[in-house]
């Protein structure tokens, strides 16, 4: 199969192409383009051309073509899940649910198209504000940029796309090298939902180029990324005054304060910590026990872990399935290595089996090893005890990141406290970090990013306020 760029409601050839191939089996999957300035050049040129039949479509019809993109993901759901599981390796039961949500997502949109609306404004309420009616009204930016991950391709795409096209914009997508294919079957779908030819685009290729043409290119008015902190502060640094939102990486936390149910805990946070291989953002990382729990938390931790089956994504009982590229297996297997050269204590995994990442539980990790501070994105997860819930706040404020954070706990005081002092964007008390639903406010602090999706707020963001005021003698 080939696939090529798709700019102005056309598949687009170009001059070169890269094969993808599986990161499990390495069969080729397609023959995939890699888009030239040129080609980002039209595709710009295409949303621009389409702008204003966005900015003046109707909210109603705007939902509709949103709706209609739900409908035939709900028609295709199989058929996409297979796209998902075999390009980014997601095991076909957990890449079903990225489409149940990606589906989700777009409903969401198109509700949120109808209802985006302004305030009035009490004028009066400053001296030489009287006699004067004011309200607000939100207004399309005109051309996002957006760049979007391999960890969710088809839902990560839809907090982009979604919002944005509910909001009347135009888009030039630039999905993960690893994953284009869920982004271009999306673009089908809006054409076929009636999208006008031009409000998106997808060209897909080298990160870096792209992505630098998207960033210092004038005429698009906002970049929307996720991704890597590095490449998220460049894109910032160079972006001039375009809006930007960057949702970045995590090493998420979770405590689990004295008198929770280990056993329960336990369950549902290796559940967090192992999905999709630990690739999503806000996947478990660290976990804090409180000292009367350690024993029995571990051992339930570390059954749950032992239960998952490894193998091949398409396989209906796989839990876990191969890393993005064997770089990232090598690169974890290395970060392991060396927690415990320095001391960390082995509990499950630290190797390979056909090439798969074995589920990796470390004890009693130095707050400074890779595998604690950097976001190691890979199945591997590591257990310290507490004995003061302040101490283990402490702890988890320590990363660099803040994007969630859970805490188990039967103790108000405890809840309240920890939602209060922990430095994250979403706390989550008495589940994992790992919850999202899709109309939440999404995002980060520190190194996690700035801005929020969950489809309001990323309109929020996709829009600008316009005041008008009416005087009235
Ligand atoms: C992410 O990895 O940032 C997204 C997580 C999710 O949508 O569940």
């Amino acid at each position: 199969m080939k696939q090529h760029l798709w700019i102005n409601g056309k598949n687009v050839e170009t001059n070169t192409y890269s094969t993808l191939k599986s990161p499990y089996s390495g069969t080729v999957i397609a023959e995939v383009a890699s888009a030239a300035a040129e080609d980002v050049n039209l595709a710009i040129e295409a949303a621009e051309e389409a702008a204003s039949a966005l900015r003046e479509m109707p909210a109603h019809k705007r939902a509709d073509i949103l709706e209609k993109v739900a409908s035939f993901l709900e028609r295709d759901r199989e058929d996409c899940a297979k796209i998902i599981a075999n390009e980014a390796a997601k095991p076909i039961k957990t890449a079903r649910g990225e489409v149940d949500r990606t589906i989700m997502t777009y409903k969401f949109a198109s509700q949120e198209a109808r209802r985006i609306y302004g305030e009035t404004i009490p004028m009066d309420a400053a001296p030489g504000g009287e006699n004067r009616i004011a309200y607000t009204m939100r207004e399309p930016l005109g051309i996002i940029g957006a760049i979007t991950p391999f960890n969710f391709p088809m839902n990560l795409v839809a907090h982009k796309i979604g919002p944005a096209i509910a909001a009347g914009n135009t888009v030039v997508l630039k999905p993960a090298s690893q994953t284009p294919l869920s982004a271009y079957r999306i673009a089908q779908y809006f054409h076929e939902a009636g999208l006008p030819s031009g409000a998106l685009n997808v060209v897909s290729g080298s990160g870096k180029t792209i992505g630098d043409l998207l960033v210092t290119d004038e005429r698009l008015s906002m970049i929307t990324f996720t991704g890597s902190p590095g490449v998220g502060r460049s894109l910032k640094e160079k972006a001039g005054l375009k809006k930007v939102t960057l949702e970045l990486g995590s090493n998420s936390a979770v405590i689990v304060d004295e008198g929770t149910d280990p056993k329960k805990a336990a369950e549902r946070i290796a559940a967090g910590a192992f999905v999709y291989g630990g690739q999503v953002c806000i996947s478990v990382q660290r976990i804090f026990v409180h000292e009367t729990l350690a024993e029995s938390f571990s051992e339930s931790f570390l059954q749950a872990a032992k239960n998952l089956v490894t193998g091949d994504p398409l396989n209906e009982e796989t839990d876990l399935s191969a890393l993005i590229s064997e770089d990232d297996t090598n690169r974890a297997l290395e970060w392991i290595n060396s927690a415990v050269s320095r001391g960390a204590q082995l509990a499950l995994g630290g190797n390979t089996e056909n090439g798969i990442l074995q589920p990796t539980v470390l004890l009693n990790v130095h707050e400074q090893e890779k595998v604690s501070c950097e976001e190691v994105f890979a199945p591997v997860v590591h257990i310290n005890s507490f004995s003061q819930l302040e101490d283990a706040v402490n702890m988890v404020n320590t990363s660099k990141y803040g994007l969630q954070a859970g805490i188990f706990t039967q103790n108000i005081q405890h809840a309240m406290q920890a939602a209060k002092k922990l430095e994250v964007g979403g706390v989550m008390i008495n589940d994992f970090p790992t919850f999202r639903v899709d109309h939440m406010p999404y995002g980060g602090v520190k190194e996690s990013g700035t801005g929020r999706e969950g489809i309001k707020y990323a309109i929020e963001e996709m829009t600008e306020l316009k005041l008008i005021t009416i005087k009235l003698d």
